[in-house]
């Protein structure tokens, strides 16, 4: 059986995090979203297609030399349809469909045995997916695409078992009002015949879309981790919890790490850095003296070398940190911090720091309010305040002040 990732998305939601990747390479605990998606299906199939487009070249890199992994090119037309059709004339027989952006904590092996199938997962606000009507023989009987009034709480959660026949079936679809081709209006032409069956999952999953989403499975994920120090921990230093220290990772003198963490190959934390839960430092970054990192991801090479907080923050890489550059977390009103998403103005999690983008400097005294996106090659000037998002390739900085003379 071979199995087929969609990844060929464009990930607007998550911009500016994914203006120089797509969205499947976000890392998540130490390693791409994708990564831990393969991970649950490399033993289980004989080749892996990957669908790819949107920023092809960062996927292909690095998975390039992985023998059961295979690239595919989706052409002009999109839709996750779209993408599956691509696999036509590659995968022999049944074969998995995993949307490339999810994490789940079950196995797929339940998959193996059934003809075609769809995974379900049980939410809270089932209202903003895609809500799964099943009968009492699990076959799926109706699908309700962001309904008023679900009638269920079952959502399809991303992963797919199908027979060959599906091609057939999405060579006869036409673009929805969005100009895709949708997999789910292959999945009711099955459902018209109550061809297809409804496989709960068990455990944690997620569908990665906006911004601390990232940060709520890299929690989940670092829950898992064992300690293991490869690294080199100079003297004073107090690690608490459970701690993974990179071969080639120095903890320099009188820092405290606090587990759940992840301090990858050549990240340098201290001399008197304080690295708190739920934080994964990639590789060559740096946190230097009096820095506090807490609950967030920091992307290779990124310094941030003195006097600086950086909270429940995403930050890209390449990013200089200026001495004290402070991110806030936390509104007054403990209301969840609002954020932009395509334009729009939601409400996400009670503490969300800085989404940031590559590539950008901050001058010293830089504060960000709650929420705020900062685009890829940003200069944000000494003393700035930013509190709204900053558009890619922006200088921001402060008018000089004028002097009076008396
Ligand atoms: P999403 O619906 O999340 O779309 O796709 P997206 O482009 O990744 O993200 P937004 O909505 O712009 O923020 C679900 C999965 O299907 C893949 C995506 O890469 C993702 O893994 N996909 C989507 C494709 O492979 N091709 C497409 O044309 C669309």
């Amino acid at each position: 059986m071979d199995a087929v990732i969609l990844c060929a998305g464009k990930g607007e939601r998550l911009r500016p995090l994914t203006e120089n990747r797509p969205k499947p390479m976000i890392p998540v605990a130490g390693k791409p979203i994708l990564e831990h998606i393969i991970e649950k299906v490399e033993n289980l199939v004989d080749n892996i297609y990957l669908v790819v487009k949107y920023k092809k070249e960062v996927i292909i890199e690095h998975f390039k030399n992985r023998p059961k992994i295979k690239f595919l090119e989706q052409g002009e037309i999109d839709g996750t349809g779209q993408a599956v059709l691509t696999a036509k004339d590659y995968v022999d027989g049944d074969f998995l469909v995993l949307n490339g952006d999810i994490i789940f904590e079950d196995d797929l092996e339940k998959f193996l045995k059934c003809k075609n199938a769809m995974a379900l997962t049980e939410v809270k606000n089932p209202e903003n997916f895609g809500v799964v009507v099943l009968d009492k023989d699990n076959n799926i009987i109706e699908l309700q695409e962001k309904p008023e009034n679900p009638k269920s709480n079952l959502i399809n959660a991303g992963i797919y078992k199908f027979e060959d026949e599906i091609f057939e079936i999405l060579e006869d679809i036409e673009p929805s009002e969005r100009g895709e081709v949708e997999l789910t209006d292959a999945i009711k032409e099955l459902i018209k015949d109550r061809k297809i069956k409804g496989i709960k999952l068990d455990g944690y999953w997620n569908d990665i879309g906006r911004p601390w989403d990232i940060l709520d499975a890299n929690k989940h994920l670092l829950g898992k981790i064992k300690t293991s120090i490869k690294g080199k921990v100079e003297e004073n230093v107090v690690i608490k919890g459970e701690v993974i220290i990179e071969e080639g990772a120095t903890i320099k003198a009188n820092s405290v790490i606090e587990g759940p963490a992840i301090i990858k190959k050549g990240a340098v934390v201290g001399p008197l850095a304080y690295i708190r839960p739920n934080t994964v430092l990639m590789e060559n970054t740096f946190v230097g003296n009096s820095s506090e990192v807490k609950g967030s991801i920091i992307m290779k090479n990124t310094k941030i070398p003195h006097l600086s907080y950086v909270g429940d923050s995403i930050i890209g890489e390449n990013c200089n940190f200026g001495c004290n550059t402070i991110t806030a977390n936390l509104r007054f009103d403990d209301k969840p911090v609002k954020v932009n998403i395509k334009g729009k103005r939601i409400g996400s999690v009670r503490k969300l720091g800085v989404i940031m983008g590559d590539n950008v400097k901050t001058g010293i005294q830089v504060s960000f309010m709650p929420g705020v996106k900062v685009g890829s090659n940003c200069w944000i000037g000494a003393n700035c305040l930013i509190d709204k998002d900053v558009e890619s390739n922006t200088f921001v900085y402060k008018k000089e002040e004028k002097i009076i003379k008396t």
